[in-house]
């Protein structure tokens, strides 16, 4: 247990070796943290438990510094198993305690454990007297699960808001203050892209609700990674993010076999960093690039140009996995363009194209430009992607 303030103590468990999220979906390459907390007031409230792995450790951690037996309350703010799973090993020893959450925690707790525990179902704007200091609660129904919610605790003007403003970045200092600041934003950027985007539309009606409070807010403290004392920091990046987000930048990421789509990748950047000197453009490959980052760097892009070789009558799965993750953030207004290589049937660009277009970018085609390329480019076609680059460029 590790004492934040007078009434508030960290009791989660920090993952430095974690590298995957979501099973094997979202890579967590600086480790991760299960926050969990514990306020001591008159009545005694666990505010959610950790991932399964570090249970025996969270209960120990509980008995040794709170007592198992003096707990009054449980706050579970959000039913997915990195934060609820070790809430089982603690309601075997104490079946009895109250478990505050929202009627679709207590279905998901349900649907998890089977248990008919002894749930109190809580609703936007719910307040709980712990003696000293009051809990008030704020549904946040798919933020990013239907279950979610935040509570604020008005003695330290914190809000415990489970997985919103997380961060997957393990690191011995609790507070946004302590660590590296860039390394920082770049991990609570990537969760929110991985994350929270697909939810963006909700994120803008729920700080605008959320705002209506009046909360005296001094301490954000989310249920991964660091507590942000800068709370207008982060309240103004999802602000930011939830809107229509771009950075002056443009990505091109593809796959190839033998370097055709790869060639062409450079090319049509080429022609990109021509007509626009100023413009970040950046290439990832499919094969060697960390997935989850250039998901990220799709979010944060103005437009984004997919490569993939035709392959079996389709795409390369790297490109197609791709594909369905950018389908799946939910981004709004950003261009894009397909391009790629073909031995003796050009499919991929159009595939790529439907794909982008279901995923709600506005795709650039230009029958003067032919971005498929049989067998490998020669100069002219080495021309033609350059050009092409240059009017895509003059299109954004
Ligand atoms: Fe960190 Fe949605 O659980």
């Amino acid at each position: 247990m590790i004492k934040l303030t007078d009434n508030i103590s960290f009791i989660g468990k920090i993952d430095w070796e974690r590298r995957t999220f979501h099973g094997e979906q979202m890579s967590t390459n600086e480790g991760s943290s299960f926050n969990a907390y514990f306020i001591k007031d008159e009545k005694n409230v666990v505010i959610d438990g950790v991932y399964k792995p570090f249970a025996d450790e969270y209960i120990a951690d509980i008995e040794e510094n709170i007592g198992i037996e003096n707990i009054d309350y449980i706050i579970a703010l959000h039913a997915e198993p990195d934060h609820s799973s070790a809430l089982l090993n603690l309601l075997e020893l104490r079946p009895d305690i109250p478990i505050y959450c929202t009627a679709k925690g207590v279905e998901s707790l349900k649907g998890y454990y089977h248990k008919e525990w002894n749930f109190k179902v809580i609703k936007t704007g719910d307040t709980l007297k712990l003696g000293n200091g009051t809990l008030t609660f704020i549904e946040c129904p798919f933020l990013h699960w239907p279950d979610q919610m935040i509570v604020y605790y008005d003695i330290d003007k914190i809000i415990f808001s489970s997985d919103i403003f997380g961060q997957h970045y393990s690191t011995a200092f609790l507070y946004d203050n302590k660590v590296d600041k860039s390394r920082l934003e770049y991990e609570a950027l990537k969760y929110y892209a991985n994350i929270v985007s697909p939810f963006s539309s909700l994120v803008i009606k729920k700080l605008d609700e959320i705002s209506k409070f009046n909360l005296d807010i001094k301490l954000i403290a989310p249920s991964h990674g660091v507590i942000w004392t800068n709370s207008e920091y982060i309240l103004g990046k999802y602000t930011e993010w939830a809107n229509t987000y771009a950075e002056e930048q443009v990505i091109l990421v593809y796959d190839s076999m033998y370097g055709s789509t790869r060639r062409m990748a450079e090319y049509i950047a080429e022609g990109i960093s021509e007509a626009k000197p100023n413009l970040c453009v950046k290439i990832f490959s499919l094969a060697t690039a960390d997935e989850s980052d250039v998901v990220t760097e799709a979010f944060r892009s103005k437009a984004v140009l997919v490569g993939s070789p035709t392959y079996n009558g389709g795409l390369l799965t790297s490109v197609a996995g791709f594909l369905e993750e950018l389908k799946g953030i939910k981004t709004k207004n950003k261009k894009a363009a397909a391009f790629g290589s073909y031995g003796w049937a050009a499919v991929s660009v159009k595939i790529i194209n439907e794909r982008l277009k279901a995923a709600n970018f506005e795709v650039f085609e230009d029958a003067n430009f032919n971005t498929t390329c049989n067998w490998r480019p020669n100069n002219d076609k080495a021309n033609l992607l350059r050009n092409f680059g240059i009017a895509f460029a003059n299109a954004l």
